[in-house]
């Protein structure tokens, strides 16, 4: 009994550890092969899958018709400035500060659907 809980609370401090470190959990995205879905995953899809957490009506990963009118009049250069800067209900930098631009380049690229396997 006492094993078990002593595991409860690591993996409670594992998790809020990860959270509160962005960059340690940066680290090991990098290490990682499919840096856009990683990042994209840790730090976007809480807005932006099918199903979000939080619903302020990001667009959806996979969804064409949320994308469609966004990549129609605006370049990925703009659309990447907006990640940049925020706007709206969009964070700026998505709320990842510690991110590279690399980064949110390739999570912007998971999201859009537009990734080669290699983001
Ligand atoms: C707190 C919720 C939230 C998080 C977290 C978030 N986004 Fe967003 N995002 C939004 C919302 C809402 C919009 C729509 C903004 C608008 O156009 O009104 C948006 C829009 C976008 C767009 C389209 C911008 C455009 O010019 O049309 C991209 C690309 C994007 N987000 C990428 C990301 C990436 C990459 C991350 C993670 C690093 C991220 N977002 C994290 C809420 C979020």
């Amino acid at each position: 009994m006492k094993k078990i809980s002593a595991g409860l609370l690591f993996c409670a401090w594992v998790n809020v550890y990860a959270y509160h470190n962005p960059s340690e959990v940066l680290k090991q995205i990098h290490q990682n092969k499919a840096v856009g879905k990683g990042v994209y995953d840790t730090f976007c899809g809480v807005c932006h899958e099918p199903d979000p957490q939080i619903q302020v009506g990001a667009p959806r990963r996979g969804i064409k018709s949320d994308w469609y009118e966004r990549t129609r009049h605006q370049s990925l250069n703009t659309i990447l400035k907006n990640v940049d800067e925020g706007i709206n209900n969009m964070p700026a930098r998505g709320g990842c500060f510690e991110c590279t631009d690399e980064d949110l380049l390739a999570a912007t690229r998971y999201l859009m659907g537009v990734c080669s396997h290699k983001t």
